[in-house]
């Protein structure tokens, strides 16, 4: 059992029942002043990290997120087309120009990679892989960009989305699906496994 594996539910709930009475607290002031990106950005800091950088495994960072990226993730949540544990409820209380403000803030914000232990072996593995399959999309080597983050993303996060995408609790982006399907096949048992680590080795 690595951290990969670590249940999704159990290490959210408690996390999620604080939050979300911190959280009952500021909407209110949220809907009533209208400010600016940075101050809603605040009331995401609890699981994202202050600035975007998470320091909890099952939320991603989101600092220097590609702006559409951002809004269209909001959106899906939003409208429950992406499968979530709880931004599908969290973005239900933001209006469309306030995601947009918190797309610019957190696009401007540098992303601290997690600090995450990883097998280099296995990360060795994952960045040829990644080269042959990823790369073209998720350029130099999955950082921050047009396809979203996956250098320095957490690993049980991504293991979460990988699993969402794979199981179909997600729609894979266009074209995305042949070449994770190629990949599978290419390395077997342990292609994803050496995906994330070399994901996680981005420090
Ligand atoms: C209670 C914890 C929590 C809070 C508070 C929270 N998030 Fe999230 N966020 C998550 C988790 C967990 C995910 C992964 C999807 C899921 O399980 O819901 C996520 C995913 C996301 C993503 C997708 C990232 C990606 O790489 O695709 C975005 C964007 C996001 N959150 C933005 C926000 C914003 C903006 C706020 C504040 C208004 C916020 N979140 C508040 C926990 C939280
Ligand atoms: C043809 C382009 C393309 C290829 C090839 C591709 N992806 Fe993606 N991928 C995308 C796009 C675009 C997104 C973001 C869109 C979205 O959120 O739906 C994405 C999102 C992701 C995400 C979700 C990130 C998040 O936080 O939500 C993961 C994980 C991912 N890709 C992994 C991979 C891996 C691993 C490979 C190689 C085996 C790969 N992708 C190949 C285009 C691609």
């Amino acid at each position: 059992m690595g951290a990969e594996n670590m249940n999704r539910n159990e290490t959210m709930s408690k996390k999620v029942r604080n939050l979300l009475l911190a959280m009952l607290v500021q909407v209110p002031a949220v809907v009533l002043a209208d400010p600016t990106g940075q101050a809603l950005a605040f009331t995401c800091a609890g699981c994202h990290g202050t600035d975007g950088s998470s320091v909890g495994p099952s939320s991603p960072s989101i600092a220097a997120m590609d702006p559409e990226v951002f809004i269209d993730a909001m959106q899906a949540y939003k409208r429950d087309e992406r499968n979530s544990t709880i931004m599908n409820r969290i973005a239900k209380g933001y209006r469309d120009e306030q995601i947009k403000g918190m797309a610019w803030y957190f696009a401007k914000q540098k992303m601290a990679p997690a600090p995450q232990a990883f097998d280099p072996k296995l990360a060795e593995a994952g960045a040829k892989l990644h080269e042959k399959y990823c790369e073209k999309c998720h350029e130099k080597g999955g950082r921050p960009g047009d396809a979203g983050t996956l250098a320095g993303q957490w690993m049980p996060y991504l293991n979460f989305t990988m699993e969402d995408f794979m199981s179909g609790h997600r729609d894979y982006p266009r074209k995305m699906k042949r070449k994770v399907d190629a990949a599978v096949e290419a390395g077997g048992d342990e292609a994803l496994r050496a995906l994330l680590h070399y994901y996680a080795s981005k420090q």
